[in-house]
């Protein structure tokens, strides 16, 4: 189902009971995140909140904010107008059955195909409410006040537009800064044009100046050093709100090279309709709720990014970055500003990267027709930890999912790989942890190696290197070293339960 603006999923949210309006001054800085952190930690994720009246150094401002709109199963299902995201999935790989892969590549290749079947290109429109106000930023960067004594939007009207107009979230005691935290970078690749669409996190530096946190590893750097290669202006923009597929597209390990925008029009059932930009040839959505467009000078050093409290649970401290230059902001006259925190888990992050986890598993699947279900519980913060069920069929299964798994696009990133039995339940972290402590041997089931690591991670002796371990935790079978008869795992008969059960009905009705 295609929203046709944030406020229309603000609207469903709220119908189906999921929306909290708070309409007390909340303070952007810091308050904002002690509301949200104690609803995303309500069981099954709390409610979505909207703040229709958050402050900005003291002033409200005529954004409002909404934050963890994605943070619940059911919210993640409403935002695809699905009655379950296991449902889409189910849809999507059915589709992609249609012509078996016999390769990842090919698997890959098929996923833009499946895509492209449903007509869900985006196309380009002339017109957009995304472009309802225009604020031309003046060319050069350093003319605009530095953000903590920018007045707010108000207050300022005929002066110069900065960023400070924007109710952007000062998240935890010891972040560098402001941040805007649900962003969707769109930037190009400058040899094959290819678009991509990434989620990064941006630091406001001043009214017109941010940080541009793409990690090592993510499309958008890959974008950036190419340009850093070729010297030449980046053009960047930044959009914010519309329909809530596009922070999730932007979300998604998507292979280089495939149009986030293409997923986003798959999942919405509707093509998305993209504007061109003011200021530089990149297209946005037209039903945004505000854009951010500007570039990335490559001859300009990099600046330093945090410290930010992230989703490891931790800061993570400053680190260099590009720096971003607005030319230009646009937006919606009743635009709604959308935010997320981050933190120890669970947060509403969880439930965002555990949807596309549901929906890319029918990919994982026909590349190791094995695998039974995957989950990365939340106490792993995104790929720390996964934990992964197989139908085992000859020696060393685990292993080889291991290796495939960890040369799988960002599962690169996972420290932690438990491979389990098909008949545990790897959603039911309990289950995999019983069975961890039940069915190993440390030294002969555990594989330690080395490969990239996720920047964020603080426990790396460097940025960005790191060690794996895979834990083989299945019942092991003849030719993995195992001399032993393997036991039997406890349980009742059938009988005896059906039984049992009447019994206990029986006495409850007499009662
Ligand atoms: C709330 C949220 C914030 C994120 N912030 C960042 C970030 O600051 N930098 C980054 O590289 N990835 C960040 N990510 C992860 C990326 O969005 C994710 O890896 C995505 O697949 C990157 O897109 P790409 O593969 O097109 O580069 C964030 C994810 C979420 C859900």
């Amino acid at each position: 189902m295609a929203f046709a603006s944030y406020r229309d999923f603000i609207n469903t949210l709220e119908s189906a009971g999921e929306l909290v309006r708070v309409s007390t001054p909340v303070a952007t800085e810091l308050e904002i995140t002690e509301w949200a952190d104690r609803e995303m930690k309500r069981p099954g994720g709390g409610k979505a909140l909207l703040f229709e009246q958050p402050t900005v150094n003291g002033r409200v401002s005529p954004f409002p904010v909404a934050i963890n709109t994605l943070g619940s199963w059911r919210r993640m299902a409403l935002s695809m107008g699905a009655a379950s995201v296991e449902t889409v999935a189910a849809e999507l790989g059915s589709l992609m059955k249609a012509k078996p892969p016999t390769s990842f590549r090919e698997t890959l290749r098929l996923l833009g195909t499946a895509m492209d079947l449903r007509h869900a290109k985006p196309k380009l429109v002339a017109r957009g409410a995304c472009k309802e106000v225009v604020h031309l930023f003046p060319e050069s960067p350093r003319r605009s006040e530095p953000w903590p004594d920018a007045p707010g939007l108000a207050a300022r009207s005929g002066s110069e537009p900065t960023l400070a107009d924007l109710p952007i979230l000062k998240c935890w005691p010891l972040d560098g800064g402001r941040f805007i935290t649900l962003p969707c970078v769109v930037t190009r690749d400058p040899d094959t044009g290819e678009r991509n669409v990434g989620m990064y996190r941006i630091q406001i530096y001043d009214g017109a100046t941010t940080g541009m946190h793409w990690q090592l590893q993510k499309v958008a750097a890959r974008h950036g050093r190419r340009y850093y290669e070729t010297g030449e202006r980046m053009p960047v923009s930044v959009f914010l709100g519309g329909d809530p597929m596009f922070p999730f597209a932007a979300t998604t390990p998507l292979p280089d090279g495939l149009d986030e925008f293409l997923l986003a029009g798959y999942l919405r059932k509707q093509s998305v309709e993209l504007v061109k930009c003011e200021t530089n040839d990149l297209e946005v959505p037209a039903n945004a709720d505000f854009v951010i467009e500007g570039y990335v000078d490559p001859s300009e050093p990099l600046r330093l990014e945090g410290p930010f409290g992230d989703h490891t649970g931790f800061y993570t401290l400053p680190e260099p970055y590009p720096v971003f230059h607005v030319t230009c902001v646009t937006h919606r006259r009743d635009a709604i500003y959308p935010a997320t925190i981050v933190g120890i888990p669970p947060m509403e992050d969880f439930y965002i990267g555990g949807a596309s986890v549901k929906l890319f598993l029918p990919i994982f699947k026909m590349n190791f027709p094995e695998i039974v279900d995957i989950a990365l519980p939340a106490e792993g913060v995104f790929h720390n930890l996964v934990f992964v069920s197989i139908r085992k069929s000859y020696p060393m299964q685990a292993y080889k999912i291991m290796h495939g798994l960890w040369g799988m696009g960002q599962m690169m990133f996972s420290k932690y790989i438990v491979v389990v039995d098909d008949d545990v339940d790897v959603q039911d972290t309990r289950a995999v942890l019983f069975r961890l402590c039940a069915n190993t041997d440390p030294q002969r089931d555990t594989l330690l190696t080395r490969g990239p690591s996720d920047v964020l991670d603080h426990a790396t002796s460097e940025v960005g290197v790191g060690s794996k371990m895979g834990i083989d935790a299945t019942r092991k079978i003849a030719g993995e070293g195992f001399k032993r008869p393997w036991p039997p795992v406890i349980r009742m008969s059938p009988e005896i339960q059906s039984r049992i059960t009447r019994m206990m009905s029986g006495r409850a009705a007499d009662k």
